[in-house]
């Protein structure tokens, strides 16, 4: 008799096993009792007949309150009717924890009353499901860059000047009257790292006090973003393609039991392969115009002209060469074009928004330094940023992919706040 998880069972039929998890629900029919355990792993359904077990074991059954902690042991049983394929004959059951009425019942629950439950319906199988998901996908990214020779170089979180625009900034107060920010993005420090390493990754959580309440959006979101010499916009369009294929492939070769509790529509996920659509900003501009959708030259894409977009194809799109005025300091401008920066957006199918933005980088000392002029950004903070650019400079391009929007099309969830075990977003900061 040896512990297993339920997600082993199936190597272990007509032995004798041990089950440590929690009481997920339960019901009797005659003289049978029916515990359904869940351990994190799985749910399996435990068979208790009167005849198999002391008295005192059979009688535990009405007293267990849904979540009560036991360990369960028993045969396993392979049984077609049973939910998982396998049941468990109950021999023995230890109570280690009577739980408290449980807030979360199997009756509808709204969104906000779930949230704030955050902490207990991580245990509901959807939410397991999706957390799942996430864990396979982030390992997917590691294992992607990790292969390909990339060296992971983490970027700090406390930084002293912003990446992505000074209106998305969370200020603190750091020592001695001065000012840190919370990093919106690690880019700039890979920048130093590509310099030092040739290719890197940094992988963390990254902050943006975005006031905005769409389900793309959080105020803290984890971000993967390579970052490599000596190469250009079409070869960092290239990995991001190669990249997102190897994380669907994934997550359908290892994940298919979330992806059917989940429900999710894995033919949609089968056809992502290369290579993806790519279109210029003024290509889009046009198809746009078509979709009744009115955009300016010059204007970012937002949610909504992104879904339009997304909807007119069953893959990814890399959308390219949007005009410099609307993005980032950083971005380096065409040569062919001095109004449009070099940089690209991956907007996902089904409607689920932009997952990676990405660019190659101003590497010209002089241009760079009147970019970060241009932004009203303060010199003195991006110092040792422009001092890159005076050492052995190089063309050099990266991109950062949104792990909660990805996971989110992974599992086909509508939202993003599920796809991280704890979401921060404009109105939520507990639990
Ligand atoms: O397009 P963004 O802002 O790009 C950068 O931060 C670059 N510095 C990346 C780089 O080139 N190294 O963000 C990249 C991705 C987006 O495509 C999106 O997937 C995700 O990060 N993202 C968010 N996810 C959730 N909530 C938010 N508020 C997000 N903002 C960006
Ligand atoms: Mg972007």
């Amino acid at each position: 008799m040896g512990r297993v998880y339920i997600e082993d069972i199936g190597a272990h039929q007509e032995r004798e096993v041990t089950i440590c998890g929690w009481l997920y629900n339960k019901r009797s029919s005659g003289k049978v009792r029916f515990l359904m355990i869940r351990d994190g792993t799985g749910v399996i359904q435990g068979v208790m007949s009167k005849s198999d077990v002391d008295e005192e074991t059979f009688s535990l059954h009405e007293q267990l309150t849904q979540e009560s902690s036991i360990i369960v042991t028993g045969k396993v049983r392979a049984d077609d009717r049973a939910p998982g394929g396998y049941e468990l004959i109950i021999n023995g059951i230890e109570l280690v924890h009577l739980a408290e009425s449980y807030p979360i019942t199997p009756k509808e629950h709204g969104t906000g009353f779930l949230m704030d439950h955050r902490h207990l319906w991580l245990r509901s199988s959807r939410q397991n499901a999706v957390l799942r998901v996430r864990s396979t996908v982030v390992k997917a990214i590691r294992d992607f860059f990790d292969d390909r020779g990339f060296i992971l170089m983490d970027a700090p979180i406390f930084t002293p000047s912003a990446c992505e625009g000074t209106s998305t900034l969370f200020e603190t107060d750091y020592f001695e009257g001065k000012k840190a920010y919370l990093s919106q993005s690690g880019q700039l420090y890979a920048e130093a790292g590509a310099m030092a390493f040739g290719k890197v990754y940094t992988f963390g959580p990254t902050f943006r006090a975005e006031k905005s309440k769409t389900r793309r959006h959080l105020t803290e979101f984890w971000m993967v973003e390579p970052e490599v010499a000596y190469a250009d916009l079409n070869d960092i369009m290239d990995l991001a393609e190669e990249m997102v294929e190897h994380i669907v492939g994934r997550v359908l070769e290892t994940r298919g039991n979330e992806l059917k509790v989940l429900e999710r529509d894995t033919s949609k996920l089968e056809g992502i392969k290369r290579p993806f659509p790519r279109i210029s900003y003024s290509q889009a501009l046009e198809m746009r115009k078509e979709k009744e959708v009115h955009v300016q030259w010059g204007e970012d894409f937002g949610g909504e002209e992104e879904t339009v977009i997304s909807e007119m194809h069953d893959l990814p799109v890399m959308i390219h060469r949007y005009p410099g005025q609307c993005k980032a300091f950083y971005m380096k401008a065409d040569p062919e074009d001095q109004r449009l920066a070099l940089c690209v957006d991956m907007i996902a199918p089904e409607g689920y928004g932009e997952i990676v933005g990405g660019s190659q980088r101003e590497d010209h000392l002089e241009t760079l330094r009147k970019r970060v002029a241009e932004h009203d950004l303060p010199e003195e903070s991006f110092r040792w940023y422009i001092d890159l650019r005076r050492y052995g400079s190089v063309p050099h391009s990266g991109y950062g992919l949104g792990v909660e929007r990805t996971v989110a099309w992974m599992c086909g969830i509508p939202h993003v706040r599920e796809a991280i075990p704890f979401p921060r977003t404009l109105y939520r900061l507990y639990p």
